[in-house]
């Protein structure tokens, strides 16, 4: 390609061309630009979506492939095929993420975030303590308003482990602050580790924990993990097949 075709490339904001060129064959003019542009367009999507899934801030990667949702109880009114889906996110609708340690609550949420990011949705991942610390750091920093704003271009705010540090009373009112933004414009797919019943322990105050889940639940669908550990499981099954490394 020649440094002036490049330089119109630039001047049209087409990225670099050159690599296509070299991959598609000349049949016609029409045909050949068609196929260069499809495959710029189709790598600038990809782009996108490696950026949505990096601003997400994920823990760890985990998919939908190989991921067992038997165990899961599902609410009247969503099948699997819904869930997985993501028809909630379109609905602005909640998921409510029940169950006991190492069920798969945080390996679902980041499954159907990382899904999201595909299909080209803005998502965030937040343990709900590091989301608590980053709203009032930034309280303090003045940056808050251009953080609940970014919080509220977001399709879908994962709030996970939420209960099991004790939030300050600031803490709690800036929590409350984002969960109301989201109500019925965003959806939250949140992670208790404490029951509903006694999430006044960690927010402090009861009037504004009961305002608090009603506005989860509302539009929420929960989700009961049942079943046993997996962690408790695979480390069973190591102990009795060492050679077993899942
Ligand atoms: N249904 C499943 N299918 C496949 N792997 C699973 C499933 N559920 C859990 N796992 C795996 O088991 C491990 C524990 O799962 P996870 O961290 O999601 O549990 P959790 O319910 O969030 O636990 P905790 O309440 O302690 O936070 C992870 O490595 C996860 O990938
Ligand atoms: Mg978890």
């Amino acid at each position: 390609m020649s440094e002036q075709l490049k330089a119109y490339c630039r001047q049209l904001r087409l990225g670099n061309l050159a690599p296509f060129v070299e991959q598609v064959d000349y049949l016609d003019k029409e045909q050949f630009i068609t196929e260069i542009l499809a495959l710029a367009l189709k790598q600038r999507e990809t782009e996108r979506i490696k950026g949505l899934v990096r601003a997400a801030g994920f823990p760890s990667p985990k998919t939908l492939d190989g991921y067992e949702l038997e165990p899961i109880t599902l609410p009247h009114g969503l099948t699997r095929e819904q869930l997985v889906s993501l028809d909630f996110i379109d609905q602005k609708e909640n998921l409510l993420l029940l169950g006991a340690v190492g069920t798969g609550k945080t390996h679902l949420s980041i499954a159907l975030g990382l899904k999201a990011c595909t299909q080209g949705k803005k998502v965030k991942f937040y343990r709900t303590a590091d989301l608590a610390t980053t709203l009032v750091d930034a309280w303090k920093l003045g940056t808050l308003s251009k953080l609940t704003r970014a919080l509220a271009k977001l399709d879908l705010l994962i709030l996970d482990e939420v209960g099991y540090v004790p939030t300050s009373k600031q803490a709690a009112e800036l929590l409350f602050t984002v969960i109301s933004t989201c109500y019925e414009k965003q959806s939250i797919i949140v992670t208790p580790n404490l029951e509903l019943g006694r999430w006044n322990k960690v927010f402090g105050h009861d009037r504004l924990t009961a305002a608090l889940i009603d506005r989860l639940i509302h539009h929420a669908h929960i989700l009961s993990f049942s079943g046993g550990s997996y962690r408790f499981g695979q480390a069973l099954r190591r102990a009795r097949n060492p050679e077993d490394q899942q």
